[in-house]
């Protein structure tokens, strides 16, 4: 029966054949460990020599890493190995010999491994984190699908700018001036003024000069956005959706997790709802901990947020931001003008920014003089204010960056070990 090392468990004593590589070996005069992977996991197979025949055992003990090919044995229950399950090997046809592989199983430098990001992909550490990725985004459809919100896909190309003017791609569109998406924020608007509850699912561009752990120049967003829900509503459901993302990890990742060493007890304690600071006291407290470089007004840096969310084992929103250090499209607080409808959420754990979010201006005239403050005059936003035309209605909306969470839940340090691709500031390769 051909199988694959994800499905061996319906297979126990029973005779399979599985495609796999070589991922490592270890071998004496009389048995061989062959550490297989077939991209939906990884099995040890045991090939002993008094069992197989003599060519078999011979053609085992050479097989070089990454060498490609059909394994046919018996699965046990192996109830030492973190999986549960081995490979008793009776053969083995080669398919295809890797000579030479430059990964090794010894240490390499970052530079080497993202030089060969397309063959470091195949390592088990790196599967597991594609895997935890893979479980947040599925996560992320079943959340917003069994709450009433409808994927809509926001453009790439476009004219507008709704995170401010200085870190966009430039391109042609023909004879005009484009840019490649941001966010898909003033899209999602529109979307949910005809569907009520939307979210999106993409990528988005920054040209950040930053070289940091947590940037990106290009990285995924989930861009939720809901007609008539208003600040309070819309932490909410941020609060839910990312205790929901944890918890499907933990469910169904706990292999993964394992892989990576995280600890799994910090994990279990994100349920909703979240801890919040208003950034009046954000400052207060990080002048009280003697931080002595930020003011009122300013905006916090990686250190003040880590400052910050070192108070909380749950991930914390940072709400109430001055207006002026903010996007032009965020609702004022009733009482005060100084200040904005927003919230940030910091991850615990010194990860980060995880989510932006905002209640919107729903008045036309405030959001007409705010493009002007912000010099967001031209005839791309002339669509955006209609919506403030016809029956506008208070709307909120969320952008989860994918890569600072996928780093938080997986407990990986660097965003770059999130994406398949990473766009790095000066790496385009491979
Ligand atoms: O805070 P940001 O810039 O918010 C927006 O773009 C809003 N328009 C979203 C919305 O309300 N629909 O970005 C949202 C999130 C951040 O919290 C962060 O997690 C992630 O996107 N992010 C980045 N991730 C990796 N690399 C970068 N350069 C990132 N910039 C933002
Ligand atoms: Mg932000």
């Amino acid at each position: 029966m051909k199988t694959t090392i994800s499905e061996v468990h319906k297979y126990v004593d029973q005779e399979v054949t599985i495609g796999a590589w070589l991922a490592n070996k270890r071998s004496s005069g009389k048995i061989a460990f062959l550490q297989l992977r077939d991209g939906t996991g990884f099995i040890q197979g045991v090939v002993v020599k008094a069992e197989v025949d003599e060519d078999v055992f011979t053609k085992a003990k050479s097989i070089t890493q990454e060498t490609s090919m059909f394994v046919t044995g018996t699965i046990r229950k192996d109830e030492r190995s973190a999986f549960g399950y081995e490979l008793a090997v009776a053969n083995v046809e080669i398919i295809h010999e890797s000579v030479d592989y430059p990964i090794t199983p010894k240490e390499h430098g970052t530079e080497f491994l993202m030089d060969h990001r397309h063959l470091w992909l195949r390592s088990k550490r790196q599967h597991a984190v594609m895997k935890i990725r893979n479980e947040i985004i599925r996560a992320t459809y079943e959340f917003f699908n069994s709450n009433g919100f409808t994927k809509v896909d926001p453009p790439i190309l476009t004219g507008s700018a709704p995170e401010g003017t200085t870190e966009l791609f430039a391109t042609k569109y023909f004879d005009e001036d484009a840019y490649l998406s941001q966010s898909g924020q003033l899209y999602m608007e529109a979307a949910a003024m005809a569907l009520g509850k939307v979210f999106s699912f993409g990528p988005t561009f920054r040209a950040e000069k930053s070289k940091t752990r947590r940037h990106l120049i290009e990285f995924w967003m989930i861009e939720p956005e809901m007609a008539f829900y208003q600040f309070e509503d819309n932490l909410k459901v941020q609060e839910e959706y990312v205790s929901f993302i944890v918890q499907a990890v933990l469910d169904n990742c706990s292999l993964e997790l394992q892989t990576l060493g995280r600890d799994t007890t910090k994990l279990e304690k994100i349920v909703a709802p979240f801890p919040r600071i208003s950034y009046d006291d954000a400052i207060k407290f990080l002048h009280d901990k003697g931080f002595t470089d930020i003011q009122w007004g300013d905006d916090f840096g990686a250190p003040h947020e880590t400052a910050i969310a070192e108070n909380y084992e749950m991930p914390v929103f940072i709400t109430h931001y001055p207006t002026k250090i903010k996007p032009f499209y965020m609702q004022p607080a009733a009482d005060r003008d100084d200040v904005v409808l927003c919230a940030d959420l910091i991850a615990p754990e010194g990860y980060g920014e995880i989510i932006g979010g905002s209640e919107r201006i729903h008045d036309n005239q405030l959001l007409q003089k705010r493009l002007e403050e912000h010099g967001l005059t031209s005839d791309a936003y002339k669509w955006y204010n209609e919506l403030r035309q016809y029956g506008s209605v208070p709307h909120s909306g969320f952008g989860l960056g994918l890569e600072r969470t996928v780093a938080w839940i997986s407990g990986v340090d660097h965003v770059r070990e999130t994406i398949p691709f990473p766009r790095l500031l000066n790496r385009l390769y491979p």
